[in-house]
């Protein structure tokens, strides 16, 4: 089953709240958040004290995409918080073995994210032992609406075959420029979710489900 994860980087930040209602009723979804620092990327988006507002809001498992260049620091200081996914990239992680040891402790689900131009090589197998899911950026991180990047899907076969040849099974994951144009085409890859953001919510907020349910 595809799980789509949209992006609340689309939404409209100063109605969250009335925001995060619009997914309510709809099923099989993680909300997506996309934290940004300005120094792993040129963008900020929002840290701490908006991830907990969020979360005290909503009872959708939400996925948060760490943009950081600081990642233990947020390990630690959210571990109260109910997160489902905590994803990092492996660019930015100073001791990945470490910081994946304590997503793990900390969270339901732990994450690895690797930016465009990342090989699927630098993932080791001992991290891929331990991850629950892999995310392929599928445009380089740090802003919505860009287009997607076709040598992504060459990155999650690799990333389907290592998982078969080695009865893994981490998630795969994709992000950046997902729209109903090349979301068969990731499916039919190997990708288990799918983070869009502009595409959800393109159409306005009365169109949010059927923009997701397009996707799969
Ligand atoms: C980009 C973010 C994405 C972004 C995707 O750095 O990680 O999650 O919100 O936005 P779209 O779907 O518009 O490419
Ligand atoms: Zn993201």
């Amino acid at each position: 089953m595809t799980i789509i994860s949209p992006s609340l980087l689309s939404c409209d930040f100063l109605n969250i709240e009335s925001q995060l209602k619009l997914f309510d009723d709809i099923e099989n979804i993680w909300l997506h958040l996309d934290i940004m620092d300005g120094h792993f990327v040129p963008n900020l988006t929002f840290g701490n004290p908006i991830i907990k507002m969020i979360a005290s809001k909503t009872s959708i498992p939400l996925d948060a995409h760490f943009m950081v260049t600081n990642p233990e620091f947020y390990i630690e200081s959210l571990k109260e918080i109910n997160l489902y996914n905590f994803t990092i990239h492996l660019e930015a992680s100073k001791n990945i073995l470490e910081d994946l040891g304590n997503i793990k402790k900390y969270y339901k689900s732990c994450g690895i994210s690797i930016k465009p131009k990342t090989p699927v090589s630098n993932l080791s197998l001992e991290v891929l032992k331990l991850v629950d899911l892999v995310l392929v950026m599928s445009v380089e991180p740090g802003f919505g609406g860009q287009s997607f990047i076709e040598s992504s899907v060459e990155k999650i076969k690799e990333l389907d075959l290592i998982r078969k040849k080695h009865s893994l099974n981490f998630k795969i994951q994709v992000d950046g420029g997902i729209s109903n144009q090349n979301s068969q085409k990731v499916i039919n890859a190997g990708a288990d979710n799918l983070v869009a953001g502009s595409y959800v919510f393109s159409k306005g907020d009365n169109n949010i489900g059927s923009q997701i349910k397009s996707l799969t």
